[in-house]
């Protein structure tokens, strides 16, 4: 029996889900949107891609839940995306909304699912779902660490002419601008990035990660980045559904690891088939661990301003 996949959002990000999730065959999808017609002509066009890229799943697209009933993975986009000069924290109550209403209907239809979350702003649109959601932690993900580390690998491979599969990069804590690019823990084919970048231009290139999205809006004008981001939630349930086991940096609720409780951030976790199945607590330098507490209490302020109008 063929896995299910709901994903909900059927603008660019949970669209570009919805293909990836077909070419690599992970299951049957079904893309949910409110607006009429959007995702079943996404979802019709989609399938018929299927002969010619050679997989056999079912896409459907509905406004409803009832065809979700008993996915075995929900990818959460669905909400408004930035425009230049926001910050992706300017969307809090209006994605609260739809994110609290979305988590709502999945939890009734797909009691089992885990959820990866993909709306921003992200950690706290995490901590929304699992309130909400009333799901044990590790079955309550976030989508964040996987595409920030992939912008600083490219970033890095750009700038020494390398393969991007030679270059490992850690990014820690929130998915906003106090997230936490580790330079002491990144390295290409093992050779530390400090033996190979000069510190002026690895201080740009941490900067530029941090900024990786909303130099895509720039350019974009109308929204934000769909490509990398579809395709780091693909990644996770691809090694959920596969039970890869593989050890990638997700937004999850932490309580006590790193000494911070109560709010999710980003750190690695191993992904399979329970959702998260271990957090790994990297030992942190001083200046690491107080710009991580800092991300996470950028999170907590912004949960705390949901907390305040629930
Ligand atoms: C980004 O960083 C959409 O938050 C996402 O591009």
């Amino acid at each position: 029996m063929r896995k299910k996949v709901t994903v909900v959002g059927g603008g660019n990000v949970g669209a570009s889900c919805a293909v990836n999730l077909a070419l690599k065959e992970l299951g049957d999808v079904v893309l949910v949107d409110v607006v009429e017609g959007i995702p079943q002509g996404k979802g019709l066009d989609m399938l018929q891609m299927g002969p010619i890229e050679g997989y056999d799943v079912a896409i459907t697209g509905a406004n409803d839940y009832e065809a979700t009933a008993n996915s075995d993975v929900v990818v959460i986009t669905a909400g408004l995306a930035r425009k230049p000069g926001m910050s992706r924290d300017d969307l809090l109550l209006a994605n609260y909304a739809v994110v609290k209403s979305v988590t709502e209907n999945v939890a009734k239809h797909s009691p089992h699912a885990i959820l990866v979350l993909v709306t921003n702003p992200l950690d706290a649109m995490c901590w929304t779902a699992l309130h909400v959601s009333k799901f044990p932690k590790h079955r309550v993900i976030g989508m964040a660490g996987v595409l920030d580390s992939a912008r600083f690998r490219t970033f890095i491979a750009a700038e020494l002419n390398v393969s991007v599969e030679n270059v490992t990069a850690v990014v820690l804590g929130g998915h906003g601008d106090t997230m936490v690019p580790v330079v002491r823990l990144s390295n290409v084919s093992g050779i530390p990035l400090t033996e190979l970048i000069a510190k002026d231009k690895l201080d740009a290139i941490v900067t530029r990660t941090a900024n990786g999205g909303a130099e895509i809006v720039k350019h974009l004008k109308t929204g934000s980045a769909y490509y990398a981001p579809s395709a780091a939630a693909v990644e996770m349930v691809e090694s959920i559904l596969k039970d890869k086991k593989k050890i990638l940096p997700c937004s999850v609720y932490l309580e006590g690891e790193y000494g911070i409780k109560g709010v999710f951030v980003g750190v690695p976790v191993k992904l399979g088939a329970k959702g998260i199945e271990k957090i790994y607590e990297i030992q942190l330098t001083g200046d690491e661990s107080a710009a991580l507490n800092k991300s996470a209490g950028a999170v907590q302020e912004l949960v705390d301003v949901i907390k305040s109008k629930m």
